[in-house]
């Protein structure tokens, strides 16, 4: 019960201590944690910008409608998709690495991988950073919360201004700005459709 009410609890903050410090060892643990996502294959498409200078905060305030919680977060996180990310060879020579498969399966995880891509090839593109990122962000929130802060995912940002300002290779798409920092105040209010309403139950 304990597990479920820490997961009902998180919610959009947008209110931040705005003077609170955090350290680069912390930032580095949760975004390990925050690895622990799934995506397709494993292929971990995610890239991370990690914004904590205050100068820098303000920058990205003015990009983001100046949502004051942009700068007052302890740090922000700017999360992309490698659209370079789903290199079947290169995932293969990271699962030999690994010693996640033996050599004599590589031929057939790769037919497996070429497969699934032949099924969903729209899961090698955009979408698939889109689901892949979107997972690793919500396992971010939840991370972000486990070491005593609260986040709000962001899209009302102009990523483009900010891809030119932070020099972001060309091949990094924009998935979602998440500021964390220490809440003001605890209102978890969540107002959802009924389970009725999305759910069939058979
Ligand atoms: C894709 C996406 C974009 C969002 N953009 C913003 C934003 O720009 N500013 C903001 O304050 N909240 C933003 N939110 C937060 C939503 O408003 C919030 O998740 C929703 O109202 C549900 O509330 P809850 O997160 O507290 O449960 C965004 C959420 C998502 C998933």
């Amino acid at each position: 019960m304990e597990n479920i009410e820490f997961l009902d609890q998180r919610a959009s903050v947008r209110a931040f201590a705005s003077n609170d410090h955090i350290s680069k060892e912390l930032i580095e643990k949760i975004l390990l944690h925050a690895s622990y996502a799934p995506s397709s294959n494993n292929f971990q498409p995610w890239k991370v910008i990690a914004i904590t200078e205050k100068q820098e905060k303000n920058e990205l305030k003015k990009f983001s409608f100046n949502q004051k919680q942009v700068s007052d977060a302890s740090a922000v996180f700017l999360l992309y998709g490698d659209l370079s990310a789903y290199d079947i060879d290169k995932q293969i020579i990271f699962e030999r690495q690994h010693q996640i498969i033996p050599s004599n399966q590589v031929a057939n995880r790769k037919l497996r991988i070429e497969s699934y891509f032949a099924a969903h090839p729209e899961d090698k593109d955009r979408e698939g950073l889109r689901l892949d990122v979107g997972l690793f962000a919500m396992n971010l929130m939840h991370v972000i919360r486990a070491f005593g802060y609260e986040s709000v995912p962001m899209r009302g940002t102009d990523f483009d201004a900010i891809g030119k300002y932070l020099k972001v290779p060309e091949n990094w798409i924009p998935i979602l700005m998440l500021p964390m920092g220490k809440p003001l105040a605890n209102d978890y209010t969540h107002i959802r459709k009924k389970v009725d309403d999305f759910a069939i139950i058979r």
